[in-house]
């Protein structure tokens, strides 16, 4: 696991502001493959060293008070890899959430899984169903994983919901307001990112919560995945800090 023994492990580094902490992190993972390749080893390595990465993620949110943490570790889109490779990853889901439950526990943290969950493998659906459910009265951290997730179909599938309550005469047409439709994403128990991170460069949000990402303040690192680190996701947060959200309004500097 890559850890920078300059940034003490429990404290929150003096130079970030507790009181201006994004409540909730959103994260798309990228560069797995790319950094595996790089180093001469089969893309799933990538993968492998992802986890130990998100692991420490997650444990840091937990350290600084960081409440939420979403991940983007499996595309609708993402069912276009090698077979061996889709594979592998669903393996790795099924592997990590039996390995880490207890920890999740101790550590006082609570999984959910967003997407289609229905076409994963049914032993996956098993672990996750198990997983979701002990860890629902945990409260430190909300973790949410993102798997075999689109923003388009989770909105599409928000819509088909409504639309039969409508027909059903459970909803007027006219009272669909964001409340009633945020009601209908599968994130309904969260609030929306405030910060979004994107690792290895690219400037795409690649049908991530396309609907929840409306005004996340966005943040690309061209640092792989692999070696996204604690003092990373400080710079990160010192940055978001910098920025002034002004959410379409006038800001205090004009
Ligand atoms: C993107 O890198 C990464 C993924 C598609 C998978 C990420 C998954 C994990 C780290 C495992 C998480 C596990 C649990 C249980 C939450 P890429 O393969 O697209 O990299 P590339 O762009 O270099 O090809």
């Amino acid at each position: 696991m890559i850890v920078k023994p300059s940034l003490s492990l429990k404290t929150l580094p003096p130079d970030l502001d507790r009181d201006r902490l994004p409540q909730h992190v959103a994260v798309i993972m990228d560069g797995n493959g790319r950094w595996a390749k790089r180093k001469g080893m089969p893309r799933i390595m990538g993968h492998q060293q992802g986890v130990n990465v998100l692991k420490d993620l997650l444990r840091c949110c937990k350290d600084w008070g960081i409440p939420a943490l979403t991940v983007y570790a499996f595309s609708t889109e993402n069912w276009g890899r090698p077979t061996q490779e889709v594979e592998f990853l669903m393996m790795l889901f099924e592997q990590v959430l039996r390995r880490e439950l207890a920890e999740m526990m101790t550590e006082n943290v609570r999984i959910r899984f967003v997407g289609n969950l229905a076409a994963l493998p049914e032993s996956l659906q098993g672990q996750i169903a198990q997983s979701m459910e002990d860890t629902r009265d945990n409260q430190d951290v909300a973790f949410t994983v993102a798997t075999n997730y689109g923003g388009r179909q989770e909105i599409l599938q928000a819509c088909r919901a409504i639309a039969q309550k409508v027909q059903a005469g459970e909803i007027e047409a006219e009272n669909i307001d964001e409340s009633v439709f945020e009601s209908h994403l599968y994130t309904h128990e969260l609030a929306n990112p405030d910060l979004l991170i994107r690792t290895s460069g690219e400037m795409r949000i690649s049908n991530f919560l396309l609907w929840q990402l409306a005004y996340a303040e966005i943040y690309v690192t061209q640092t792989p995945w692999p070696e996204f680190d604690r003092e990373e996701f400080h710079q990160a947060l010192i940055n978001y800090q910098n920025r002034e959200r002004r959410f379409g309004k006038v800001g205090k500097r004009l």
